[in-house]
């Protein structure tokens, strides 16, 4: 077999299977085009992508500016490392921060990294601008987060699966209540605590959406106690939740601002970790790096990603079509009781499907759903997370509704 050769469905799988590591449980439907809000499997099946790759493919799929942005610098030049300049991190890092409006970019690859990064910051402005003693820095983190995979990042989580036999873990973590001022006021009391991470919406725990004035009220009592207010707006940010960040709901800014995912259009890794000069001048030369972060490959992609965005209205889109979607799916609670609760804010929704949280129903009804031309993933428990493209047209989201009310009121279990 040569080793490019079109390849059927089951082929791949069983090459995945055999080769690869079993760290991800897919939906049984490969991919090999994409284009817009739509994916094509190797059969030529054309589906709804409701995922867009954890929401990374916020711009659709291989938009063409993006796409254009990406082909133009990889011939010209890739990667340099940080150890010479190069002549597009620079205009990058202007426009990236003047975008999110913070004084200094961090620039790095993946969310986990990016989250690394700014737990990083956070301990060394704890030790060098709040004067923790040394070693003894706390960052508070909330139940059920996700924030990553690195041993770190997972020292933070709550989820058996997720920590089971990966220690010994990282200390300096405080793990308290999400959507819980009462435990983040108690936990501030630590005198140590350099920062509080915090997701504005919980996307992979099943896009828990928190009180309306806990951000806010959340970040005044980091205020008030000189804690940094470290938002994740990995998934959430880019336009994801009807707004630029999910923090503009509560029109506060972050003295952290980690992005990922989206920045890029889901075209390659880029991540990137905001603050004002502060906090990020705690970060001098050798003591963080990356070998592709800052890359020009990455940084002309992300700067065309970026003004999609603005160009496309993707947040009024989100906010719009998510309203439309929440109506449609709360409808369609009255009519099968599957549906046991909608929650979401712009194209950041979720269904809870009224069965245990052990059961296969919801895996059921997404399999279900590719068979109807729509893919959407499970996320913990009995909860289908729905987050398509932004780029979404009102006619094409009608579509999915019916697609989504038929399939659930047709299930059976
Ligand atoms: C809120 C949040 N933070 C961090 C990450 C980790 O990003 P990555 O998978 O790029 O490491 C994710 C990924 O789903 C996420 O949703």
């Amino acid at each position: 077999m040569a080793v490019l050769e079109q390849l059927t469905s089951q082929q791949a799988i069983d090459l995945e299977n055999k080769y690869g590591a079993h760290n991800y449980h897919p939906l049984p439907v490969v991919l090999n085009k994409g284009e817009g809000v739509y994916v094509w499997d190797v059969e030529g099946k054309k589906y709804y992508d409701f995922l867009s790759a954890y929401s990374a493919v916020n711009q659709g799929h291989c938009h063409p500016k993006i796409i254009n942005a990406l082909k133009d610098q990889a011939e010209n030049l890739t990667l340099t490392s940080r150890a010479f300049y190069n002549d597009k991190l620079g205009v990058y890092e202007k426009y990236i921060t003047e975008y999110f409006g913070f004084d200094k970019v961090l620039p790095m690859n993946t969310g986990a990294e990016a989250v690394e990064t700014a737990i990083k910051i956070a301990r060394k402005w704890g030790y060098e601008k709040k004067g923790i003693p040394s070693d003894q820095a706390k960052i508070i983190v909330c139940q059920n987060n996700f924030h990553g995979r690195t041993v770190t990042i997972i020292s933070a989580s709550n989820d058996p699966v997720t920590t089971e036999n990966f220690g010994p873990f990282t200390p300096g973590i405080i793990s308290i209540r999400y959507n819980d001022l009462n435990a983040l006021k108690e936990a501030l009391q630590d005198k140590n605590v350099a920062a509080f991470l915090v997701e504005p919406i919980q996307g992979e725990a099943g896009v828990y959406v928190p009180d309306d004035n806990y951000i806010n009220e959340a970040y005044q009592l980091c205020k008030d106690k000189n804690v940094l207010f470290v938002a994740d707006e990995i998934q959430t940010g880019i336009a994801r939740t009807g707004k630029l960040l999910a923090v503009n709901y509560s029109n506060i800014k972050p003295d952290i601002l980690i992005l990922g995912k989206a920045i890029s259009g889901g075209v390659l890794p880029v991540s990137a970790v905001l603050a004002d000069n502060d906090i990020m001048e705690v970060i001098t030369p050798g003591t963080h790096g990356s070998t592709f972060g800052g890359n020009p490959l990455a940084c002309v992609v992300a700067i065309a990603a970026l003004e999609v965005v603005v160009e496309e209205n993707l947040a009024e889109n989100a906010d719009k079509l998510g309203r439309l979607f929440r109506k449609s799916m709360q409808e369609l609670g009255k009519k099968t009781d599957l549906v046991r609760l909608v929650r979401g804010k712009g194209l950041l929704n979720a269904i809870v499907i009224n069965d245990s949280e052990d059961s296969d129903t919801a895996w059921n009804i997404c399999v279900a759903l590719k068979e109807n031309g729509l893919l959407a993933k499970p996320t913990h428990g009995n909860i289908i997370r729905f987050a398509p493209p932004l780029v979404m047209t009102e006619e094409q989201m009608q579509e999915c509704i019916a697609i989504i009310s038929d399939t659930i009121i047709n299930y059976k279990k």
